[in-house]
């Protein structure tokens, strides 16, 4: 038997697993690198994070990146030759990290890695009715497998479309499995370059689950600070606080179509860009707006259409708690007015659920790699895939 065949099988029946889990979203930030020890799986799955830590992107890596993030045109060899490079950073990104823990890369058992999403293609996105929805993430998991000497489990979206999802969101299943709870509703928010919720009903079933994209967390607000800041972020919303909400401009960005069409849904930065908010400028005939003004309508627009598409689904009603995480939840203005348009709800850090909230998409990651070796296939209701399905593409060192 090929020895990384009975290494899993013999992990599949261990009590628990040493897993790393990756996560470098649209926000091109850098890598979450979360190393966690996962015991059981399915609805047993516990999880205690071990180490975690953020390696930020240097300006070379976010510049070779941007040669093909979310264009729908690109060279092909650059794309080519980015596939295992990615991977190699990563990979080097790993065992540094691993010599900072302490951790020897043999003490870990997998590695779950997102990968660099370079373009998110839902139906609503392209027009061409021969094709379905699409997803691409690079960063190669062989690569990573042998530069790391760890098993790796990458790609996992791709399995969530095959099975008839659109490849995302796929925070539902870990969110389901760590943080359904059997008193209390809650809503995970992540906000990071697109915002997404998880719906779990107190003592909900996996078929009364509910996920979906709500449309821009930071990804305007990061694009526009990068273009007439010279900034990658507005640090705590300390510019778009000087500005001030222009209601034509909001408006007109809300009439896009995608904030009409039902739940759920996905999408991604190549609909909310640079592009957008130029367009709507114009549409909205707006010729006298200061850019503190632009970054302050950016702001409300992530936190109206985040209310928005929470109340498309939960009844109003509904007594719910909000958990978030994401670095959107660190801009204070934001969440100021998350607060303010949904007075009586109570919205708090994941960490008030022993999640901590920079880590928690990369440890849902790990979650996902536990259940492709330990656990079963999943049905996620009202969230798109057709069958029961458990994600992710198995490389090894050797
Ligand atoms: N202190 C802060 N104030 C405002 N925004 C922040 C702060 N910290 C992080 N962010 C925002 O969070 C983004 C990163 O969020 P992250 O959850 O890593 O998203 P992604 O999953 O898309 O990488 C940054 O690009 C920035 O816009
Ligand atoms: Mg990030």
């Amino acid at each position: 038997m090929h020895p990384s065949i009975q290494k899993l099988y013999d992990l599949a029946g261990q009590k628990s697993r040493k897993i790393i889990g990756l996560m470098s979203g649209t926000s091109m930030d850098g890598l979450d690198i979360a190393l966690c020890e996962i015991t059981g799986a399915g609805i047993q799955t516990k999880v205690k994070l071990l180490h975690f830590t953020t390696v930020a992107y240097d300006k070379h890596m976010k510049d070779q990146i941007s040669t093909v993030f979310s264009k729908s045109m690109v060279s092909l060899e650059q794309l080519t030759l980015l596939n295992p490079w990615i991977a190699l950073q990563h990979a080097s990104m790993i065992n540094e990290a691993l010599a900072k823990f302490g951790v020897s890369n043999s003490a870990i058992d997998i590695i779950a890695s997102h990968g660099q999403t370079i373009y998110h293609a839902p139906k609503s996105l392209h027009p061409n009715d021969e094709f379905g929805p699409a997803t691409l993430q690079i960063g190669d998991g062989d690569h990573l497998a042998v530069h790391t000497n760890i098993i790796t489990i990458s790609d996992f979206r791709q399995k969530h479309i095959a099975a008839g999802g659109e490849g995302a969101p796929l925070a539902v299943y870990g969110d389901y499995l760590l943080c359904a709870n059997p008193d209390e509703n809650r809503l995970l928010l992540n906000i990071g370059g697109i915002a997404n919720y998880t719906y779990l009903p107190a003592g909900c079933k996996l078929s009364e689950v509910f996920s979906t994209d709500t449309g821009p967390g930071n990804t305007m607000m990061d694009a526009f600070m990068r273009i007439h800041f010279n900034q990658e972020y507005d640090k705590d919303g300390i510019i778009a606080k000087q500005g001030v909400v222009n209601v034509d401009l909001l408006n007109k960005m809300k009439q896009n179509s995608f904030f009409q069409v039902g739940l759920p849904k996905t999408i991604g930065p190549e609909l909310f860009n640079i592009l957008f908010i130029e367009e709507a400028i114009k549409n909205a005939n707006i010729t006298n707006i200061t850019p503190s003004d632009i970054m302050a309508t950016l702001n409300r627009l992530t936190a109206e259409t985040i209310v928005d598409a929470i109340y498309m689904h939960v009844p109003v009603n509904d007594k719910f708690k909000i958990y978030t995480s994401g670095g959107g939840m660190h801009n204070n203005l934001l969440i100021e007015h998350l607060h303010s348009l949904m007075p009586n709800v109570e919205i708090i850090s994941s960490i008030e659920i022993g999640i901590h909230p920079d880590a928690k998409e990369a440890i849902l990651f790990a979650v996902l790699a536990n259940e492709c070796i330990a656990g079963s296939p999943m049905y996620v209701g009202g969230n798109a895939t057709k069958i029961p399905i458990t994600m992710g593409k198995i490389s090894f060192p050797n």
